[in-house]
């Protein structure tokens, strides 16, 4: 063995030992995606699996498999919320569902303000700031995502893009409700691409946005608030992310479908 496979062997040690105790939060983002003999299969694999104790661990379905996810998910640690929902008690929203629904089938969480939901369905600022009001009055953890284009990140100031989002994205919720809401960093350039951030950008933006938060509200909250990353994270590039200062978990598109590529990123967040 020479001197460079000691040194990496060394590292990666010291790598496993600090994520054995760091915790961080992981969310699958399923999207538009899986049948439901999929979505049993997938269940079945992670529901008899030992995710530790120190992580949370999230996954986000089609509403129409929630139901799977009450059943199959009860008795493990496997959290699970929704990807989108309507900011309304009930009433005459074709096509939409509430958080009492969600809430009815065990979700602990939604994702809000994704990226796909601003640019395909148009939700501005304005919508997105009600549902995050929405789901604290509804006792639900909003996962507020924020994110430039490439073009904001090439010709502008980005970093002000992002610090308004936040900004409007919590401007309806009072500072003791800032302890429930997490945050995403999502660059729509990394979104579904390959693409990842590095994770000298990721470290960057992420201490940027944390230094922005111990500002805006104080460090005992700002330090606090969950900042996830999320933008083509797999299994590949987790530990490297993972490193980078002031990221405290991921938000995970396609590498959440396949429950062995979950299961190895959830893995290696456990020092494994
Ligand atoms: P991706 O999606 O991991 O497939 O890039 C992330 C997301 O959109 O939340």
């Amino acid at each position: 063995m020479d001197r460079m496979d000691l040194e990496r062997i060394i590292r990666q040690e010291i790598i496993n030992s600090l994520f054995q105790t760091q915790e961080f939060l992981v969310v699958g983002n399923w999207k538009m995606n899986k049948t439901k003999q999929e979505v049993i299969e997938f269940l079945n694999k992670i529901s008899g699996y030992d995710f530790g104790q120190k992580n949370t661990v999230v996954v986000a379905p089609p509403n129409p498999y929630l139901y799977l996810f009450e059943e199959k998910l009860r008795y493990t640690k496997v959290l699970y919320g929704v990807q989108n929902f309507y900011p309304e008690e009930k009433g005459a929203f074709t096509g939409e569902i509430s958080l009492a629904m969600a809430r009815d089938f065990g979700c602990k969480y939604a994702i809000v303000g994704h990226s796909e939901r601003r640019t395909i369905f148009m939700e501005c600022d304005e919508f997105t700031s009600r549902k995050v009001e929405f789901c604290i009055k509804n006792s639900i953890k909003p996962i507020l995502c924020i994110g430039e284009n490439l073009k904001q990140r090439k010709e502008e100031d980005y970093k002000q893009f992002l610090v308004n989002q936040i900004k409007e994205g919590l401007s309806l919720i009072g500072e003791n409700e800032l302890s429930n809401i997490i945050i995403a960093y999502e660059p729509i350039w990394a979104i579904g691409t390959g693409e990842t951030a590095t994770p000298e950008q990721v470290e960057e933006t992420h201490m940027f946005i944390r230094k922005f938060l111990i500002d805006h509200f104080g460090s005992e909250i700002g330090k606090e608030i969950p900042l996830l990353y999320g933008g083509s994270v797999k299994p590949s590039n987790v530990k490297e992310l993972a490193l980078a200062e002031s990221v405290s978990g991921f938000l995970i598109g396609g590498a959440s479908l396949n429950a062995q590529s979950f299961i190895e990123i959830n893995d290696i967040l456990n020092g494994k």
